[in-house]
């Protein structure tokens, strides 16, 4: 089943302030590299089959191009991203603005909730992360407007801030995730639902390699996350290696560059 993913190329990309332990202002990153590395994202996504639209990127807005964090969009509705830092506040209403403009149906939250960043959907149930940036009220509220069960799960170690860089859906029904970086009870319940699930090494999770994208079948994911890539061979899913380092530089890779377009309007 082809997707539809929403991209922002990182035309304005830049690591200037620090709002994750990933980023570092006086190394910078190398904007052409990172649209480069973005390029080969966006290609592998289309010969995969899956359709790639683009929202344009605003000067002033280094991190835009982490466009999973725009909104979160389940049966074409739209329920929109309200930022934890200032410096991503205006990302927020310009996603939610290109939905609108298309006729989807949207929300504008009123607690903190940073998209598809801490809300990972499968079938039967809607994975929200809280702890650093998405407030557990926005779990709640997600639930009241899209109608679908959301499981709130605890991140408790910063480098890991967002649930998309802790775990990953493989299809609609299991996932791969590194439990350390869960609180204790969210852990439990990880292995109560997910009894077969891929558990990522330490290794794996430091080079973001949980911030993959998987459609059932193919799993793209950092290049660098060799022991992920092992378990998902393994299991039979056909890997696509991706170098993301330069946007690793603001703290994403794979996933946060992408937003998917769950059932159309
Ligand atoms: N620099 C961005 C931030 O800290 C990175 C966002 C990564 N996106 C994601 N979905 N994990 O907000």
């Amino acid at each position: 089943m082809p997707k539809h993913f929403l991209m922002c190329r990182p035309d304005h990309f830049a690591v200037e302030y620090a709002i994750n332990p990933w980023m570092h202002p006086e190394s910078g990153a190398n904007r052409d590299l990172a649209v480069r590395q973005w390029e080969s994202l966006k290609a592998a996504y289309e010969e995969l089959g899956h359709r790639v639209s683009l929202i344009d990127p605003i000067e002033g807005l280094p991190d835009m191009v982490f466009a999973a964090n725009g909104a979160l969009v389940v049966d074409g509705r739209v329920y929109g991203a309200r930022f934890a830092f200032p410096q991503r506040a205006a990302e927020g209403p310009a996603y939610l603005r290109w939905f609108a403009e298309r006729g989807y149906p949207t929300l504008e939250a009123s607690r903190v909730n940073e998209g598809e960043g801490d809300f990972l959907t499968l079938d039967d149930v809607i994975l929200a992360g809280t702890g650093f940036r998405t407030d557990v009220v926005a779990h709640q509220e997600a639930q009241e407007f899209l109608g679908r069960p959301v499981i709130s799960l605890t991140l408790v170690d910063p480098r890991f801030y967002h649930l998309d860089t802790a775990l990953f859906p493989l299809d609609g029904h299991n996932v791969a995730y590194y439990p350390e970086a869960f609180s204790p009870g969210s852990r439990e319940v990880l292995r109560r639902m997910f009894p077969d699930a891929v558990l990522a090494t330490a290794e794996d999770a430091e080079v973001l390699g949980l911030n993959a994208v998987s459609d059932g079948t193919n799993v793209v994911v950092n290049a660098e996350a060799s022991n992920l890539q092992l378990q998902l061979k393994r299991r039979g899913y056909e890997v696509i290696p991706v170098d993301l380092s330069e946007l690793r530089k603001a703290g994403g890779g794979p996933k946060c560059c992408t937003l998917e377009i769950r059932g159309e309007n």
